[in-house]
């Protein structure tokens, strides 16, 4: 039997996003974010709580980048899922990531983080506090690739439960667009 658990905006799993962006002054934070994803071939779009800093940033830098979180950063990825910048501006020094500027938005991306969308901001509505980003680039670093992609033994990306857990991937059990042949 089937059981109705409500209207939940529940997915298992859910990303764990890590957006970075920049205060007025060119001040680096980031914030975790699981309530996202890809939305068009070149957009992203993440449900962003008009009071954190993060929104305030994104819409007067008019950037932000995209990471996925990993287990390497895993604690320093929950802390800014707790802490704002609102209350400690120097967030970001003390978890301990490193921050550069993109050269494409203007935002920050950070070295511990292998992998980054860099994303210019087309809108953010306060109703929903729904942030759109068209995507511009995917910045990776060389050390998760082999042969030019991405290679999951080399980074493990976290994902979130709406349980409150985090965890990595499993094992590949499949082929997509290739398995459902069988089928067809
Ligand atoms: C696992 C996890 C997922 C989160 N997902 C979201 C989210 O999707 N949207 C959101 O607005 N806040 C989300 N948060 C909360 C923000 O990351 C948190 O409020 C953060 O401190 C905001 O930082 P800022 O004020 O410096 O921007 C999440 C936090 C955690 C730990």
């Amino acid at each position: 039997m089937r059981k109705d658990l409500g209207p939940k905006a529940h997915l298992y799993p859910m990303p764990v996003l890590i957006i970075g962006s920049y205060d007025e002054n060119g001040v680096p934070d980031a914030m975790n974010a699981a309530w996202g994803g890809i939305s068009e071939a070149d957009e992203i779009s993440i449900t962003v709580a008009k009071e954190h800093k993060t929104a305030a940033n994104i819409l007067s830098s008019g950037g932000f980048t995209v990471s996925i979180a990993d287990r390497d950063n895993l604690v320093a990825a929950d802390y800014v899922g707790i802490v704002s910048a609102n209350d400690l501006p120097d967030k970001i020094a003390r978890c301990g990531w490193t921050s550069v500027k993109s050269e494409r938005v203007n935002a920050p991306l950070f070295e511990e983080l292998p992998f980054a969308l860099e994303c210019e901001l087309v809108s953010f509505d306060e109703e929903t506090d729904r942030l759109v980003g068209k995507i511009v680039n995917l910045s990776v670093d060389e050390r998760i690739l082999t042969d030019g992609r991405v290679d999951l033994s080399k980074f493990a990306p976290l994902v979130f439960t709406p349980d409150y857990g985090y965890y990595t991937l499993g094992q590949r059990v499949g082929r997509a667009f290739f398995d459902g042949k069988k089928i067809k």
